[in-house]
């Protein structure tokens, strides 16, 4: 099954396909061209776009004083609630720290201390400081302008702008041979083409845009997972959607991205408040304001519920510099009416991360020949029920440079693809409906009843069918087949474990310590397995 294009126009190869320009994509990229591999970078927008410049708190790893990669993993670990798989957090905590040296020595500039080492902050989860951060509150950016400066100066990477990866190209054997592309652009490549390489990485992001309320810019409508689904590879944990306890609070009317007040805020001392005032979070958890996400988005979901309120206050008053601390989030309060520095900032949880993703082993590969994913498209297993705080940067780094080195031991000759003819397509209208049906129904807070409506919603969705090819379309088909998978999970999992709160069954139970995963067979049928961790 494909997403209905029109007949391909023109035709591009490579050794290697990357497609997105996040931290991710961009050190498979580099990592790629270190070891003498061509490679076409295409990206859906400008360079730029993608979760990864928005970043705020920074990049956890083992660096400071005293710190280890076992009390990383432990962190991880307390998390992931259960869920994570112990290799791949090993993977992600012991390399995690030369990734992040070699991305300084690429030029990324972290802040500093009074006394010239690198300044680490806490977040939600560390039991240390152990984030680095960049413009104090502008992590991300920094790290996608060194990232991009050495992409850019690179003559071995080709990069397509506005060229939106639809779905892959398989050869006879099964194997992806490269991807169906459309592109806005000048001359002989414009329109629906196809890429041809030896191996594809889907680097693609998150899908915040499932959801009305998100952190995620626009372009986070999972299509590289969706492309992955249609492929025939397995996700798997995508019930664990996290939403970030901070996100500042304008109005229910305004949907989509929406400003972040990072975490970071309360590691420098920020308290989260009730509407008596109270410090709510003292005596839920032993890290109070700086419990786990998923710990601080439940109460302030539970103290919402109590008051009646849309939002609760998170007051930064007595943070040391905010200004110069956190510009971004400084300029962003003040942009809303609210001076950070006087007064308390109204905040509720949004959608922020998937913290599972396409299925794939140590070295990114998916459940189908070829096909690669990284970053935070794929579940590698080291996030678990709940990502920690400020793995995600890191796992982009790290997971890049092995899916890098892998390909470079073994990559095959290149295969051509087969045209795949049943197609399916839906109309750009049903995203506010289905972005409306998936925050109220599998938000924060589940249950049986609420997905079930979700779903029923979902599929009188799915009757919208539509015989326009365009972008518009083929984000909704992909948002609508996410938003299913994401359902249809967390109809599976009878607990709640991390981030995936059911009211209905408000404790984890060990009979769950597995992973469900998700596929859709070559009759377009839907199948879920429980895989035991690891
Ligand atoms: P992205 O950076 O999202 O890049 C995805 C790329 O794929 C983009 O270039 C996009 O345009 C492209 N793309 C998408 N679809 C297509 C398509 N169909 N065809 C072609 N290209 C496509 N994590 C941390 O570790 N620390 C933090 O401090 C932190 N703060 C955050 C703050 C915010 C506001 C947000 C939203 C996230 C934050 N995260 C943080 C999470 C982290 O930023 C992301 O998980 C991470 O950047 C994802 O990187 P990525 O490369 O996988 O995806
Ligand atoms: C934040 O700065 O609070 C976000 C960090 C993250 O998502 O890892």
């Amino acid at each position: 099954m494909r997403l209905l294009t029109g007949k391909p126009g023109w035709s591009t190869s490579a050794d290697v396909v990357v497609i997105g320009s996040g931290v991710a994509g961009l050190t498979t990229a580099l990592n790629l061209r270190s070891h003498g591999l061509s490679v076409l970078l295409v990206t859906k927008a400008r360079i730029d776009e993608g979760s990864t410049k928005w970043a705020q708190g920074g990049i956890a790893a083992a660096l400071g004083p005293g710190d280890t990669p076992d009390q990383h993993k432990k962190d991880t670990l307390i998390a992931g609630a259960g869920l994570c798989d112990s290799k791949a957090v090993d993977v992600l905590v012991s390399e995690g720290p030369e990734a992040v040296r070699k991305l300084i020595a690429q030029g990324a500039v972290f802040d500093k201390s009074e006394t010239g080492e690198i300044a680490l902050t806490r977040e939600g989860g560390h039991l240390r400081d152990r984030i680095l951060h960049a413009g104090g509150d502008a992590t991300g950016a920094e790290v996608s302008r060194a990232l991009l400066t050495a992409v850019k100066s690179d003559k071995g990477i080709e990069i397509i702008e506005h060229a939106l990866a639809i779905d892959a190209l398989k050869s006879k054997t099964g194997r992806v041979c490269g991807v169906l592309l459309h592109v806005i652009g000048a001359g002989s490549r414009d329109g629906v083409g196809s890429a041809l390489a030896r191996a594809v990485v889907v680097a693609t992001g998150g899908l915040g845009q499932v959801y009305s309320q998100t952190t995620n810019p626009a372009v986070s409508t999972g299509d590289g997972v969706a492309l992955a689904l249609r492929a025939g590879a397995k996700v798997a944990d995508v019930e664990f959607i996290q939403f970030h306890p901070t996100v500042l609070w304008r109005d229910l009317a305004n949907r989509g991205q929406q400003p972040l007040i990072s975490e970071a805020v309360r590691g420098e001392g920020a308290i989260l408040l009730n509407h008596k005032n109270e410090q709510f979070m003292v005596g839920k958890h032993p890290q109070a304001d700086l419990a786990p996400r998923d710990v601080v988005s439940k109460e302030i979901f539970n103290q919402m519920q109590q008051s009646g309120q849309p939002f609760v206050w998170l007051d930064a008053t007595r943070v040391k510099d905010f200004q110069s601390r956190f510009p971004t989030i400084y300029a962003s309060c003040k942009a809303n009416g609210i001076d950070p520095l006087k007064e308390k900032i109204p905040v509720a949880p949004a959608s922020h991360y998937a913290s599972g993703g396409v299925k794939v082993d140590l070295n990114g590969q998916s459940s189908v020949a070829g096909l690669y994913i990284c970053g935070e498209s794929a579940c590698t297993g080291a996030h678990g029920a709940n990502r920690l705080a400020s793995n995600s940067l890191l796992e982009g780094l790290v997971f890049g440079t092995r899916i890098a080195a892998a390909l470079a031991k073994q990559l095959p000759a290149q295969e051509e693809p087969v045209y795949e003819s049943k197609t399916t397509l839906l109309d750009p209208k049903i995203v506010l409906p289905l972005q409306i049906s998936m925050s109220e129904g599998a938000g924060v807070m589940r249950s049986e009843s609420s997905l079930r409506k979700t779903l029923q919603t979902l599929n009188e969705l799915s009757k919208l069918t539509s015989t326009e090819p365009q972008i518009e379309s083929w984000e909704a088909s992909n948002l609508h087949l996410l938003a299913t998978a994401i359902v249809q999970s967390a109809l599976i999992r009878k607990e709640s474990r991390g981030s995936h709160w059911r009211s209905d069954y408000p404790q984890s139970s060990d009979s769950w310590l597995s992973r469900i995963t998700t596929e859709i067979d070559e009759s377009g049928n839907w199948k879920s397995d429980l895989e035991p961790i690891q």
